[in-house]
């Protein structure tokens, strides 16, 4: 397992470039099952997430070929309408064939995805869409088992405790391209992925309105089309790359981004005392000092991304007072804060709330990484920390940043991956 040595405690200063978005990828190489014709996917991430999707839609018996950085994706007839538990168990995300292939061919048995570190990660919205649309679910021996004579529109209330669920909105959209008649999904998710996702579709040739807004209409038609896209940048990692440069106190230019995606994340940086200056396509993070203290709660878009907790987190722990953050999608998302303590920091969780108290600053150490963003997070800590710092598990990492390591170089940070055998 390869890990991370960073030796931190330097302004990072430069521009650097964001990535397409992985959690809007990932649903539009799902949604190529809709159609029998061949569609392209420009400027796709390489990354582990998306390599795994890619895996899974062959072991289905669809015709996939990634060449630099573009998709070529048919899926004919010739189809198993079996997700493997090997690969669904890799990527939860893996569920997102389900709607497609029950839209299609309807079919699908889909392994049940497991837990993971960020807490539970219930299912049930995904199946009561389903069900509403027509379709029996049965859930036996790990697996769904998903069938239906045809899927029928049907107006579809998908909110649930934590507010609307994006995975469950982008699997009833699929599924709603080719049911009969109109699918109303109310308490729909707006994240920007599902509008890329819902714009894809529509390139397709799906009908669909309200896309943005919190009820998405979907009037099935027969067939859908091949078609070309290439998917919204990465807003998530764009904010990764703010945190950067508050953590080191640089400036950084981060190209490929959509401002008007990070509107929450933006005026946080604010608080924390950053001046941002805004291109077309970029945004400039330019640090005056120790960051100062916020509160965030994270909440659906456009809130604050829960995606980004931990790496603010991180940035928040050499401010100059005491922050507070309270987790409200995945209460128990905190796995980096103990590791951040390990590097100095001093953060306290009570339930779903951290009490971060600002220190001048954090010290190198070996840390062990959890999660995607957690991860991130202690990127970081190790890129303003005094010292060297080993970051272990890396793996996750890989997931869901291309190039992380080299990125960051551009930015005159020392970081290197070598390879471990523990
Ligand atoms: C997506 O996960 C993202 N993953 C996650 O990104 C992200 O954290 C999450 O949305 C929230 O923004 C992808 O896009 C591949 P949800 P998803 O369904 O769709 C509850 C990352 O780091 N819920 O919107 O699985 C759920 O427990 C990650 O890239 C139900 O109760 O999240 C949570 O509290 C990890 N029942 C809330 O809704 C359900 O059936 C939102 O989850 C589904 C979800």
């Amino acid at each position: 397992m390869d890990k991370l040595i960073i030796k931190g405690g330097m302004p990072l200063i430069g521009k650097i470039k964001v990535s397409n978005a992985k959690n809007a990828t990932l649903p539009i190489l799902a949604a190529c099952l809709l159609t029998d014709k061949p569609c392209q996917i420009n400027q796709v991430p390489m990354l582990q997430d998306i390599k795994t999707m890619i895996g899974l839609l062959k072991a289905l018996g669809v015709q996939v070929n990634f060449k630099n950085s573009t998709v070529d994706i048919c899926a004919g007839h010739n189809m198993t309408l079996e997700a493997p538990y090997d690969i669904v168990r890799k990527m939860r995300a893996s569920y997102y064939v389900l709607g497609p292939l029950l839209a299609r061919f309807h079919k699908a048995k889909v392994y049940l995805p497991g837990g993971c570190s960020i807490g539970p990660r219930p299912i049930d919205l995904h199946i009561k869409g389903m069900e509403s649309l027509g379709a029996q679910m049965n859930i036996e021996h790990g697996f769904i088992d998903a069938q239906t004579d045809k899927l029928q529109g049907a107006n579809i209330l998908l909110e649930g405790n934590f507010g609307p669920s994006v995975g469950a909105t982008a699997n009833v959209m699929m599924a709603a391209t080719l049911a009969q008649g109109t699918t109303t999904i109310i308490g729909a998710a707006l994240e920007p992925e599902i509008v890329d996702l819902g714009n894809f579709l529509k390139a397709m040739g799906a009908q669909i309105q309200g896309l943005g807004s919190s009820q998405i209409s979907i009037t099935g038609v027969k067939q859908l089309n091949g078609t070309e896209w290439t998917p919204i940048p990465d807003r998530i990692e764009a904010g990764t790359f703010a945190c950067v440069a508050v953590a080191s106190q640089g400036i950084i230019e981060i190209e490929n981004c959509e401002p008007k995606h990070l509107e929450a994340v933006v005026l946080t940086l604010k608080e924390m005392s950053c001046s941002i200056t805004h291109a077309e396509n970029s945004i400039i993070v330019k640090t005056n000092g120790r960051p100062k203290p916020v509160s965030i709660t994270t909440a659906p878009y456009p809130g604050f991304p829960t995606d980004l907790q931990a790496q603010f987190m991180a940035a928040l722990t050499i401010a100059d007072g005491t922050s507070h953050i309270t987790e409200k999608i995945f209460k128990s998302r905190f796995l980096h804060a103990l590791e951040l303590n390990r590097m100095g920091a001093d953060i306290a969780i009570d339930d779903n709330k951290a009490i971060i108290n600002g220190k001048e600053k954090l010290s190198g150490a070996k840390v062990m990484a959890s999660d995607l963003r957690a991860s991130a997070a202690l990127v970081i800590a190790g890129l303003c920390a005094e010292g060297e710092t080993e970051i272990s598990r890396i793996y996750h990492l890989d997931r869901g940043y291309e190039s992380l390591e080299q990125k960051l170089t551009g930015l005159g940070a020392k970081i290197e991956r070598v390879a471990s055998r523990n």
